[in-house]
């Protein structure tokens, strides 16, 4: 996907939730967009803030891990930082949790609505750093744009 095309995702992603409230849904939607948009990622998925973790949600991929503590691998590092990781080489990575054992680069970016964090997006490739600087600011832009459309402040499945 270039610049032009996650342009299009935006307006797809926003498009999708239109008159729909269910959030649910709206989530299952949105991860099933991007994963079928992008080439040469293998789980694509939510993971959603309940408390002091983050609980698996809407995903396409093999079954993974259910629940990660706050600061703990990729995701829990993204939700309690509220700041992206690009990770170019799981394997690098300190405290990686390992899901889909095909996945080599991961790029994990916060949900958040009205200063409240709803969780993290999740996306990983089986190819070694795959994932740009500028895919993920494309992937941030279409983020927050499905955020400002589809949670409300303090949003939770
Ligand atoms: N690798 C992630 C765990 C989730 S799976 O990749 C789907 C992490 O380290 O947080």
């Amino acid at each position: 996907v270039n610049a032009q095309g996650y342009r299009e995702l935006e307006t797809r992603a926003t498009a999708l939730v239109a008159g729909e409230p269910d959030l649910l849904a709206n989530a299952a939607n949105f991860v099933a967009l991007l994963y079928h948009a992008m080439d040469d990622v293998n789980w694509l998925g939510i993971y959603v803030l309940r408390g002091e973790e983050l609980v698996l949600g809407p995903f396409q991929g093999l079954p993974a891990c259910v629940r990660i503590a706050l600061g703990e691998g990729v995701c829990g590092t993204a939700a309690r930082s509220r700041r992206t990781q690009r990770v170019p080489d799981v394997h690098a990575f300190p405290g990686h949790i390992v899901c889909d054992t095909a996945s080599r680069s991961e790029l994990v970016v916060p949900l958040m609505r009205g200063g409240h964090l709803f969780g993290v997006l999740d996306i990983d490739s089986p190819s070694l750093d795959r994932f740009s600087e500028e895919d993920q600011r494309c992937i941030e832009d279409v983020a927050a744009a499905w955020c400002r459309s589809a949670l409300a402040d303090g949003a939770a499945i």
